[in-house]
């Protein structure tokens, strides 16, 4: 973004006579945006009715109540960023981004007093977070206020406006307000062409400037342009893979970076996604181990077949998909280069761990199943059963052992819901005194249950005086233990 006296230090000179000599098509100076000419809003367009249609009577009121407090406190507010967007394309979006031009935190304050609502400020961001009674939550920004010219200089503009917000944003798709106050509620601010891209389908940066400011949003371009169908403009792209080309992505901070990537991963169609960051030489140029080679998008065609099986067995669980593919690309490399990898993305140290540590499970647990044939299930339960559901998904698109998969299967489908019926209490009234040996003779008859032995809680407890017979003295006096 441009703010800041570490971001002007890194636009290099190549990058400002580019910015100036450029054919700019239809971006814009920021000099112009700030002296307030070229607003290409025409005729106001009002979307209140397609509010009515696509929006819950719940979130109307609350956008009604923002309107009307901003109205009494001399504000004008918003709602800003991908709701509106979404709404113009008549999808559904539950984040609320309000923007005012006024203060924010103030601002939050009446309106939870209004709505008998929580406000949790920041005051160091200038923003709140207005949270109603059921959990519903409010995202409130005040409006930029400042523009460095140069660094340690005085700001430019003292004056928080929507037009200086909006023009900082990275497409005009999400640089789209609409008005709240009730003169004018439902009003499309559109002052960088969004709603013409929305209608023409096309991704377009504000300014040649902007993958410079904020390189992440090089992997959000192919995000939006993936998530809803669209093209990434031609100038645009030029600017990208210029951006590209001169490594920029490497500067991009980085666990925004990965969470760029894991949205994509996330996303409906991931290995379409995938295909154009290759092609687009964002992966290589993150490292060259990134690359979407042959054998892993196979291994991703593998991983939806996968996908598509557990989500069959119509179980209560929503394994995280981008994980599974993020951890196949990096199981896929030599440890060396995963290490390498990881080290792009600046993690804490407990999260590196953590990822590390799963892979290494991944790993252990792949070499263990290639005997699984000659294994009880039991044994195999008991393996996976310290592997997190992500990860067998993982192993099973990864193997090319067919024992493998058929255990995992197994497991993710039945064994893991196999639960002994016998507990402590049970061997208490069965006369077995408490003990260290409670918890061997508990997972002993657990596995007598996965491996079939018994199948009812008269079957254990007969199984268990046979293999665990009680010596002479214990048990007497306890009635109701066997049947
Ligand atoms: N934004 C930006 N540059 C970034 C990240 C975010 O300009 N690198 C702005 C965009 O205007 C965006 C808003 O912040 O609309 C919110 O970002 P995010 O929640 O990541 O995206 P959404 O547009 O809400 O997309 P989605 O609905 O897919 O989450």
């Amino acid at each position: 973004m441009l703010e800041g006296a570490d971001v002007k230090g890194v636009i290099t000179r190549t990058d400002l006579l580019e910015a100036m000599h450029d054919d700019l098509g239809r971006t814009k100076s920021f000099e112009g945006v700030v002296k307030g000419e070229d607003t290409p809003q025409g005729k106001v367009r009002n979307i209140s009715e397609l509010m009515k249609e696509i929006l819950d009577a719940r979130t109307r009121r609350v956008l009604a109540t923002a309107g009307q407090v901003a109205e009494e406190s001399g504000y004008r507010a918003y709602l800003v960023g991908g709701l509106v967007r979404d709404l113009v394309l008549r999808r559904r979006n539950l984040d609320v981004d309000l923007v005012v031009e006024g203060d924010a935190i103030e601002f939050s304050r009446t309106l939870s007093r209004r709505l008998k609502a929580r406000v949790r400020p920041h005051r160091k961001f200038k923003t709140a977070v207005v949270i109603l009674k059921d959990g519903f939550k409010l995202d409130v920004a005040s409006a930029r206020t400042e523009y460095y010219e140069a660094p340690g200089a005085h700001p430019m503009i003292e004056r928080g406006s929507i037009k200086l917000d909006l023009y900082r944003r990275d497409f005009s798709i999400n640089a789209l307000a609409i008005r709240l106050n009730p003169d004018s509620f439902g009003q499309v601010v559109d002052y960088f062409g969004g709603l013409r891209d929305l209608k023409d389908h096309t991704v377009r940066v504000l300014h040649n400037l902007s993958f410079v400011d904020d390189p992440t949003r090089i992997v959000r371009a192919v995000r939006f342009e993936q998530k809803f169908q669209f093209r990434i403009g031609k100038h645009t792209e030029y600017l990208l893979k210029g951006a590209v080309k001169r490594g920029y992505l490497k500067r991009a901070q980085g666990p925004r970076l990965l969470n760029e990537i894991l949205v994509i991963l996330r996303s409906e169609k991931p290995i379409r996604g995938f295909d154009r960051l290759h092609e687009l030489g964002i992966l290589a140029s993150l490292h060259p181990g990134m690359a979407f080679d042959s054998r892993t998008r196979k291994v991703f065609e593998q991983v939806e077949r996968i996908h598509s099986w557990f989500q069959l067995l119509f179980l209560d669980e929503e394994p995280d998909v981008g994980e599974i593919f993020f951890n196949a690309i990096m199981l896929l490399r030599s440890a060396e280069v995963r290490n390498e990898i990881l080290g792009l993305f600046h993690l804490s140290e407990p999260r590196q761990r953590s990822i590390t540590a799963r892979w290494d499970t991944i790993s252990a647990t792949m070499k263990e199943l290639a005997y699984a044939d000659e294994q009880p299930l039991s044994r195999i339960a008991r393996l996976l059963d310290e592997v997190q559901t992500e990860d067998l998904l993982l192993i099973m698109s990864l193997t090319k052992r067919e024992s493998t998969v058929k255990a995992v299967s197994l497991y993710l489908s039945r064994l893991r819901f196999i639960r002994r019926e016998l507990d402590g209490k049970g061997l208490r009234q069965m006369g077995y005194p408490p003990g260290p040996i409670f918890r061997k003779v508990l997972q002993a008859t657990q596995d007598a249950r996965v491996d079939g032995v018994v199948n009812s809680l008269a079957e254990e407890k007969r199984w268990v005086r046979e293999n665990f017979p009680l010596e002479k003295g214990q048990g007497k006096g306890k009635k109701g233990g066997g049947k």
